[in-house]
């Protein structure tokens, strides 16, 4: 299998079915879809819905089942970005290689735009119908968690609240964890979930996940000081400039790569306790290592 392949074509599936599942803009209020549609479509590499299917194929093939899944997790991940960019927020211009959201918008707009983001990701697991309710109330339960005061809010919460001070490890740990990891380990764990996989495959992937999503922010956190701004689509340089604690901050780049290589190592080693083939997985974990954007 190559990996850039599968990347690509899975890329394109998630594209098409969010293409059809959002809001069309000739539809009133036709600007509020567009401000939707438009963070969604500007770019990302789809990282979160892709974990979701690779995950899933590991025990059914039958994978488009998943997508209305994999395309909510992309959907609640687009949200988080438009509100980390805002002014109250990293205050960032560039996102995707397009002006942000509220650059283009303005900032109520954009604000709105990704609230209707966040809460049409429910409606439209709540929606589906591929799987048993158990199964949906599950994922959907999990999901909402890594969203949450115990997910995304609670890590961006303690970043915002963090800025320019001191910070221990364990704090920056729990940051990263929570704004970047819970998400990254949710979308592992409800493809797994909806697939039927047994609680000690579960366990092992939850484990996986984990040291998955907080090794995707350290390396977030690299490119911030190293990355080209014509790849990321981003403005690098901005972790300095807000006084944020990364991990290059406080270790160097040299020791946060050596960090990263390990964790990664840490992950996979839970992908082999699993007696089926996570090779999909394996490979996503050494692109995002090496990732450049
Ligand atoms: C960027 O995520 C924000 C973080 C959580 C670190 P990605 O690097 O997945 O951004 P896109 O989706 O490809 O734009
Ligand atoms: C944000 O982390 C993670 C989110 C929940 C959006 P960053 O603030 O480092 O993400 P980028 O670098 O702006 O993408
Ligand atoms: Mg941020
Ligand atoms: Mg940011
Ligand atoms: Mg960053």
């Amino acid at each position: 299998m190559n990996i850039k392949s599968y990347l690509k074509d899975k890329k394109k599936e998630v594209d098409e079915y969010l293409d059809n599942l959002l809001p069309k803009t000739n539809k009133f209020p036709a600007q509020l879809h567009e401000a939707m549609r438009y963070t969604i479509f500007a770019g990302g590499k789809r990282v979160r819905p892709i974990l979701c299917i690779a995950s899933f194929q590991i025990f059914d093939s039958n994978y488009k089942k998943v997508l209305p899944f994999a395309s909510a997790l992309e959907i609640i991940h687009t949200y988080s970005l438009i509100h980390d960019d805002l002014p109250a927020m990293d205050n960032d211009s560039l996102r995707r290689g397009k002006p942000t959201n509220h650059k283009v918008y303005g900032e109520a707009k954009a604000i709105l735009a990704a609230d209707a983001l966040l809460t049409f990701a429910f409606q439209t697991m709540a929606e589906s119908s591929n799987f048993e309710d158990r199964l949906i109330k599950k994922a959907i339960f999990n999901i909402a968690k890594s969203s949450g005061y115990s997910g995304i809010v609670g890590g961006q919460f303690v970043d915002i609240d963090m800025e320019g001070k001191d910070i221990d490890l364990p704090t920056l740990e729990y940051i990263h964890t929570h704004k970047t990891g819970e998400l990254i380990k949710t979308s592992v764990y409800s493809g797994a979930l909806l697939a039927g996989a047994k609680d000690e495959d579960l366990d092992n992937l939850l484990k996986y996940a984990k040291w998955l999503g907080l090794t995707f922010q350290i390396v977030d956190d690299i490119l911030d000081e190293i990355g080209d701004k014509e790849e990321l689509g981003k403005n690098p340089g901005k972790d300095n400039h807000y006084n944020k604690f990364t991990y290059p901050s406080i270790y160097g780049i040299k020791k946060s790569k050596k960090i990263a290589e390990e964790y990664t190592q840490k992950s996979k080693n839970y992908l082999a306790k699993i007696n089926a083939d996570t090779s999909i997985l394996n490979e996503i974990s050494n692109f995002l290592l090496e990732r450049t954007y």
